[in-house]
């Protein structure tokens, strides 16, 4: 495999090093709300800083219309955050590559940090426009992509500038690929999945490629209701995708040619609607009402669930198991969560997205051994899919 060359590789000394970071994080009225991706990026930086590189951050957050600034997108919050983190001066760029980007990066000494304005802001990103690399590139001796988070994305600052520049992958981008490649090959066993959310159809590749790899797969969130029709139960209201009720049988059969436990729900949580005050019930999936929905797993399958957890040399986890965001549906996923942190023997990977925020929710981000910063990226890595943001990296 052709090799990633890493920062450590770099003597940033005197150059301008553009690093494509992931500071796509929520932010409420200006204020970062949660600075786990700021922080996750700071080994990269302070690495560069202290080796007296001229520090140029660039990153998109959000979705905005690539039409030019949108202060709801600014990047402003998260330079102040992180000028507050790491205790110095960040020069906040108006523009990506503009007259503003220009003068603060040839005004930028050694070990200063500038950060560049959304690059979204600019729908040329997206496009993997070679004219916008290149004016990327013109910013910068050499590149470094710490933003795992995005490199599932074939963008110009995540792929095209990338084969303009000598390349490197940064501190958070080598620890998740490595983190999630070694979870793939070589797992400690039992290896447990533990899947959840609601569509089966966003997860089905997932789903695949872990009943190669598993020993155990565990299914939560509604997707378990496709996969309980699949299986002949009725499913009341709940969220079901009639048509991958097919899908879901293949992989039920999947799971049994290559002797996987699939683990499905015995019970279930139910009540009228989605809703903070909600009544519940838990009925076993035999007897669902026809005017109910499901909303969380039921207290026997989450005792189901904890002992396969607890049994589990290694555990890979992905998505909710009920809307845990609201009381009456929380307790499957903080049952699944305290038991995956209170195995202290495996190795508990968590794979980005909403069950970051239930772990969030819970307090118990620090007892897991590892929490991707990518939702996305981390699907498509264990999918087996190829990352572009990676593969641009890739000395040829
Ligand atoms: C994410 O939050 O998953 C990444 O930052 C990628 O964002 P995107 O889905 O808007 O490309």
């Amino acid at each position: 495999m052709a090799k990633v060359r890493t920062i450590d590789e770099l003597d940033p000394q005197g150059k301008r090093v553009l690093v494509r970071v992931d500071f796509n994080v929520p932010i409420d009225d200006g204020v970062v709300t949660d600075d786990t991706r700021i922080r996750a990026a700071l080994p990269t930086i302070q690495k560069l800083i202290e080796g007296g590189g001229r520090v140029i951050l660039v990153s998109h957050r959000g979705r905005p219309a690539g039409t030019g600034f949108e202060e709801a997108y600014s990047l402003a919050p998260a330079a102040k955050r992180l000028a507050e983190i790491l205790d110095r001066e960040v020069i906040l760029a108006e523009d990506i590559t503009g007259p503003s980007a220009q003068s603060v990066v040839g005004a930028l000494e050694d070990g200063q940090v500038a950060v560049l304005e959304n690059v979204r802001f600019d729908a040329r990103e997206k496009k993997d426009d070679p004219a916008f690399a290149r004016e990327l590139a013109a910013l910068a001796d050499v590149y470094v992509n710490d933003a795992f988070g995005t490199a599932h994305r074939a963008h110009a600052s995540t792929e095209g500038v990338a084969k303009l520049l000598p390349a490197y992958a940064g501190y958070l981008m080598q620890r998740e690929v490595e983190t999630l490649t070694s979870m793939l090959d070589d797992p400690r066993r039992p290896f447990v999945a533990v899947l959840g959310g609601s569509k089966v159809s966003d997860k089905i590749k997932v789903i695949d490629a872990l009943l190669d790899k598993a020993d155990v797969l565990i299914i939560g969130g509604a997707m378990c209701f496709t996969f309980l029709l699949a299986e002949g139960h009725e499913v009341g209201k709940s969220l079901v995708e009639p048509e991958w009720v097919e899908r879901a049988h293949d992989m039920v059969a999947k799971a049994k040619r290559n002797d996987v436990k699939l683990l499905l729900p015995v019970d279930v949580i139910v009540a009228g609607g989605i809703a903070d005050d909600a009544k519940t019930q838990a009925v076993s999936v035999k007897e669902m009402p026809n005017d109910m929905m499901g909303l969380d797993i039921g207290p026997e399958t989450a005792e189901i669930y904890a002992d396969a957890i607890r049994k589990a040399a290694s555990v890979f986890w992905n998505g909710p198991m009920g809307v845990f965001e609201m009381a009456p549906f929380e307790a499957g996923t903080r049952r699944v969560a305290e038991v995956i942190a209170n195995n202290e023997d495996a190795d508990t990977i968590i794979g980005g997205g909403d069950s970051v925020a239930a772990i969030n929710k819970f307090a118990l981000a620090d007892q897991m051994t590892f929490i991707s910063t990518g939702g996305g990226a981390s699907m498509e890595l264990v999918q087996g899919e190829a990352l572009p943001g990676v593969e641009a990296l890739k000395v040829r």
